[in-house]
């Protein structure tokens, strides 16, 4: 398989961003994630399309779902321009489920299985380097140079009571979804409370499984 169309999936903290920069390092694919385009596009004018707020930024900063046709036109024009990927965040619920399977074919389903307290602690602990956008963990994986440490910033969606909620978003809406691959039999897990390493060890391992 020289260009993999993988997707992974996972609760918000399982680790998707952690080992997708690592897949696309080693099988040379584009990352695909719903979330950073949302991020860099916080304040667009969503007002024309009947939502309830009127930008991106202010349903990410209540932990709630951005409505789909402002996601699916983001990840359909991306897909069109992609040979392999790694999509990340999306899909969602199950109508971008559905939405998906019409944009493109996939080669796996990477779910990564954490449970509920670890990922609260990982997702209240994370921080960003703005620079390069690396992630650290203030106890799992804080840098070491401490020019770094200073400029390191902390996402407005990972307080512990915005946490909770994304959380409850994806338990209601993405379990489902999780459900859907499984029982097309197109779903591998992986197990992601593992050190970043270890996890990693068995993401590879599965991606070249399906090759
Ligand atoms: P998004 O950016 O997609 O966030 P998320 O799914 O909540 O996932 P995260 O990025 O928070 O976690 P991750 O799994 O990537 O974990 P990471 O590797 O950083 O979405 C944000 C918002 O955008 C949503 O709430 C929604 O509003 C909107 N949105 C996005 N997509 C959408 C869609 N399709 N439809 C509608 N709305 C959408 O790791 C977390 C931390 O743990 C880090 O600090 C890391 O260092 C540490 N860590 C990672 N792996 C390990 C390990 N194995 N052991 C110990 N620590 C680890």
């Amino acid at each position: 398989m020289a260009q993999p169309r993988i997707l992974i999936l996972g609760a918000p903290g399982a680790g998707k961003g952690t080992q997708s920069a690592k897949i696309i390092e080693a099988f040379d694919v584009d990352h695909i994630t719903t979330g950073d385009a949302l991020r860099n596009n916080k304040e667009m004018d969503i007002s024309d399309m009947d939502t309830e707020y009127d930008t991106p930024g202010e349903y990410m900063d209540q932990g709630e779902l951005v409505p789909d046709e402002v996601v699916n036109a983001i990840v359909d024009e991306a897909l069109s321009q992609a040979d392999g990927f790694v999509l990340d965040g999306y899909p969602r619920n199950l109508d971008q489920a559905e939405e998906l399977e019409d944009m493109t074919d996939l080669d796996l389903a990477l779910y990564l299985e954490v449970g509920e307290e670890e990922l609260v602690h990982r997702l209240t602990g994370r921080r960003m380097d703005p620079e390069t956008g690396d992630i650290y963990h203030v106890e799992y994986n804080p840098p070491e140079d401490p020019e770094v440490e200073e400029r390191l910033v902390q996402r407005d969606d990972d307080t512990e009571e915005t946490v909770r909620e994304r959380l409850s978003v994806f338990h209601e809406n993405t379990e489902p979804v999780i459900e859907y691959y499984d029982e097309q039999g197109d779903l591998e897990r992986v197990d992601g409370e593992q050190a970043p390493d270890e996890v990693w060890e068995d993401v590879k391992a599965t991606i070249e499984d399906a090759a």
